[in-house]
């Protein structure tokens, strides 16, 4: 379809939460080392996601493709198109494989959307949102929102980083906070950049920084977004304060310290005598495998010569998604899949494990 064609949402099809390819449509640099991607579907699909939710994106590089969970940036209030910001780490490969060759034109899968990191599945009428680095995105998905759906929203808005050159959407966030009588911005720098005078707080969170940021933080909804220590350092702060718990959220892409543990058939009763293995059958590729107890479906798959796309492996992408057609097993997950899915015989792979003879649908 030509990139210029208008139509309108009731004339497209949604995007869905199966495998999709992803058409990359813009390439812009928000800051050293981080950039943003936008894509639409090249049967101009309209997306239909939650802001706040991420997409898994599968990436070309060698030598084999990798799967990498990135949280959208963009808002589904704007549904022609989506975007995702990224920054590569040191050592990064498949987000410095977007940063050096992803360009407008060039297609992707993606999965998803997935996650509950979502002002739509906490409401609320003031909101604290605080990040760190990248971990923005999600904060900017939701301030967009909520600046075309709901401009009057009470947000304090706080974001940490090294030196302020590395503050991504710094000069949009501006332009928001003028149209938003209620959007409270605050910047906070570790160090100095010799390039920008910086006139904001210096430093790292901490417990008095943040009533300094948001005296009210009792009243609001938190969303929190950024590297495990700076995370734990709001939890703590937080906790010190006397808040409740209850309303803070958080993002992490890295395994939680508790896991949801659902039986998703009914185990034996008796473990003394259970076998020490299972029978996993592959319905549509006809291949069976005998596994260890200890052994996830994907591990079973992939010993079998099968693969089962995945990417972070510890049960909150949904990336791993597979129907099992039969069997008993039992799945830790982190939040990657959904009770009704968990009803209509959906697994995770990566995290679910076979109790007894299991028939999985790939
Ligand atoms: S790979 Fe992320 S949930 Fe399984």
């Amino acid at each position: 379809m030509p990139p210029h064609t208008v139509r309108h949402l009731d004339e497209m099809l949604p995007w869905n939460d199966k495998l999709q390819m992803l058409e990359c449509i813009a390439a812009v640099e928000e800051a050293p080392d981080v950039m943003t991607f936008s894509f639409r579907t090249p049967d101009q699909n309209w997306f239909r996601y939650a802001p706040g939710q991420f997409v898994t994106l599968e990436l070309p590089v060698s030598p084999e493709p990798a799967m990498r969970t990135y949280t959208l940036s963009s808002t589904p209030s704007r549904p022609y198109s989506l975007a995702v910001t990224v920054k590569a780490q040191q050592g990064s490969v498949g987000t410095r494989w977007m940063l050096d060759h992803l360009r407008p034109g060039m297609r992707i899968r993606a999965y998803g959307p997935a996650g509950d990191f979502s002002l739509a599945s906490h409401p609320d009428g003031k909101y604290l949102f605080i990040s760190a680095g990248s971990g923005i995105t999600p904060m900017m998905s939701m301030t967009r929102w909520l600046h075309d759906c709901a401009p009057a929203t009470d947000i304090a808005f706080i974001n940490c980083a090294r030196r302020p050159d590395e503050i991504i959407f710094h000069d949009e966030l501006r332009l928001l906070a003028a149209r938003m009588a209620a959007l409270k911005l605050s910047f906070i720098a570790e160090q100095s950049s010799p390039r920008h005078a910086w006139s904001g707080l210096h430093g790292r969170i901490d417990r008095t920084r943040l009533e300094l940021l948001a005296p009210d933080f009792n009243d609001r909804t938190v969303f929190c977004c950024g590297p495990e220590p700076f995370m734990r350092a709001v939890r703590e702060a937080l906790q010190a304060m006397g808040f409740d718990m209850a309303r803070y959220h958080q993002e992490s892409f890295q395994p939680a310290a508790e896991t949801v543990v659902t039986p998703t058939s009914p185990a034996g009763d008796d473990p003394g005598a259970m076998p020490q293995t299972a029978t996993v059958r592959f319905t549509r590729s006809g291949v069976e495998v005998e596994c260890g107890l200890d052994d996830t479906i994907l591990l079973a798959a992939r010993s079998a010569g099968l693969k089962i796309p995945s990417a972070c492996e510890f049960g909150v992408c949904g990336t791993c998604k597979v129907l099992c057609g039969g069997g008993e097993t039992v799945m830790n997950h982190n939040g990657g899949i959904r009770d009704d899915e968990i009803g209509e015989g959906y697994i995770l792979a990566c995290c679910t494990r076979p109790v007894g003879p299991v028939e999985i649908d790939i």
